[in-house]
């Protein structure tokens, strides 16, 4: 792409420095460097406004533009969207809403109603509000706890991260929403029972435990996701799934799979948990689901959770009471329609099927060459490297080494990730989630990238 560097963006990038607040930032920093301004993107690459172009291997830093940057028909749905009818609260429905309810069900057999709202957090706060509904309908408001699993990540907002298995991320933020109980986590790698060759038996066993000590019916819901992103992209053990939806089902408790970033096509499926055989009752989605071209987020629901809300015209309180303003902007649903109709157009599924295990063995000889790759991991296009100072003790490496691994590939031009201030003592770890879209010469760059960042510690 020609970048022109002709034009002087110092007076904008000034004028960010003066008054953006970034995320997940330490402003200081800024007090002697300036802020880096993204100014566009094609592909899997994008250009700063100093014309400098990086390999994105994050899709968009947060696993988000699956198809890529530059998609100028899911800009062109969402202008002609716009132009015809921008907005209408989903107290009434819009064409995109209606036809992009009905595609994104046909992708998930099984589920039935799409709730539409802008964001994973709010997408999953919708459903606790629905779960604690739920426990008011049908269980005199005692079924409303909802159990969450050490290391996983759900949203931002206070009852999201009362939900969040991240101590970094929750600190200073008490007091948190009560009713929400946390089960050990599932990384096989750090097993808290030793060597076991039944871990993810012996992992279920523990969450039954838990389950059992708070009683069954004060328990409404868990939510999972079903491959842990932001905790470190942690695989489920064998054996894992098949348990947990034995126990939501012995219990009667729903099964809240939060699919904000495996969901559409990061893992080689339309959504991770078709890979587990899991029969969800609700499910979460965003980030990918419109690539970022529009703030979309869905909460999808079983005809089943559906019908308990389904009160008589008398009843003037048992309907779902909630709302998202933006939930009715019709470009988002316009965005997410033509998002999906790219994926399947290009056979993108099957790209990222192939391109995993392509960059898996790429990975693998990454970990072969040096020892401080502890271990490999990861489900279709979204993998991680934990990185330690040794292999026989696992002991995690600093942060400022995977920090100085990210500023190496980023000074060369490639964009990874890390488990950010998630978790004291394990943000030791690389995370990879290019778009669908990548190539073997794209995942060659990356990992290439990452081998001589490494080489050069
Ligand atoms: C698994 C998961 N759920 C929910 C969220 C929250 O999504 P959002 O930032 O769109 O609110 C995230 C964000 O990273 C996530 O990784």
């Amino acid at each position: 792409m020609d970048t022109s560097t002709t034009n002087d963006y110092s007076k904008v990038v000034a004028k960010d420095k003066a008054n953006v607040w970034h995320h997940l930032s330490q402003h200081k920093k800024y007090e002697t460097m300036d802020p880096i301004v993204m100014l566009e993107g094609k592909g899997m690459y994008v250009w700063d406004t100093n014309g400098k172009r990086y390999l994105d291997a994050v899709s968009g830093a947060v696993w988000t533009v699956n198809v890529g940057f530059g998609r100028t028909r899911i800009a062109d749905a969402v202008r002609d969207q716009l132009a015809k009818l921008n907005f209408f609260a989903s107290l009434m429905g819009t064409i995109p809403g209606a036809e992009f309810a009905d595609a994104l069900i046909d992708k998930m057999p099984g589920m039935s109603r799409v709730y539409y709202a802008t964001s994973g957090s709010e997408a999953n706060e919708k459903a606790f509000k629905m779960v604690r509904q739920i426990a008011h309908l049908k269980y005199g408001g005692k079924k409303n706890k909802i159990l969450y699993r050490e290391r996983d990540y759900h949203g931002s907002t206070i009852s999201t991260l009362s939900a969040s298995g991240q101590p970094q991320r929750r600190a200073m933020f008490e007091p948190y929403t009560p009713g929400f109980v946390q089960i050990p986590h599932c990384c096989e790698y750090r097993s808290q029972y030793g060597d076991c060759d039944d871990y993810g038996a012996r992992s279920v066993e523990e969450v039954e435990k838990i389950i059992l000590r708070e009683g069954a019916d004060t328990i409404g819901a868990m939510i999972l996701e079903p491959v842990t992103a932001g905790g470190g992209v942690l695989t489920p053990p064998e054996g894992y799934w098949e348990g947990i939806q034995a126990l939501c089902k012995k219990y009667d408790i729903l099964l809240h799979i939060d699919e904000v970033v495996c969901g559409m096509g990061r893992t080689g499926k339309w959504f991770g948990y078709q890979h587990y055989g899991i029969k969800p009752d609700i499910v979460t989605i965003a980030k990918g689901l419109a690539s970022g071209y529009a703030a979309i987020s869905c909460t999808v629901t079983t005809e089943e959770v559906f019908e308990m809300f389904k009160a008589p015209m008398d009843d003037k309180m048992s309907y779902f009471r909630d709302i998202s303003t933006f939930g009715g902007c019709a470009g988002g649903p316009a965005a997410a329609l033509e998002n999906m109709k790219i994926i399947e157009e290009e056979n993108l599924l099957d790209n990222v099927t192939k391109m995993s295990v392509y960059l898996m063995d790429r990975l693998n000889e990454i970990k072969d060459k040096h020892e401080i790759v502890g271990d490999v991991r990861g489900k279709g296009l979204f993998c991680g490297l934990e990185l330690v100072t040794d292999r026989e003790t696992k002991e995690p490496v600093d942060e400022s080494v995977i920090q100085a691994i990210l500023a190496d590939c980023f000074a060369n031009g490639v964009i990874i990730g890390s488990t950010n201030r998630s978790m004291e003592g394990y943000n030791n770890i690389i995370c990879l989630s290019p778009a669908l879209i990548c190539t073997e010469k794209e995942l060659d760059e990356i990992t290439g990238a990452i081998d001589a960042a490494i080489g050069r510690l």
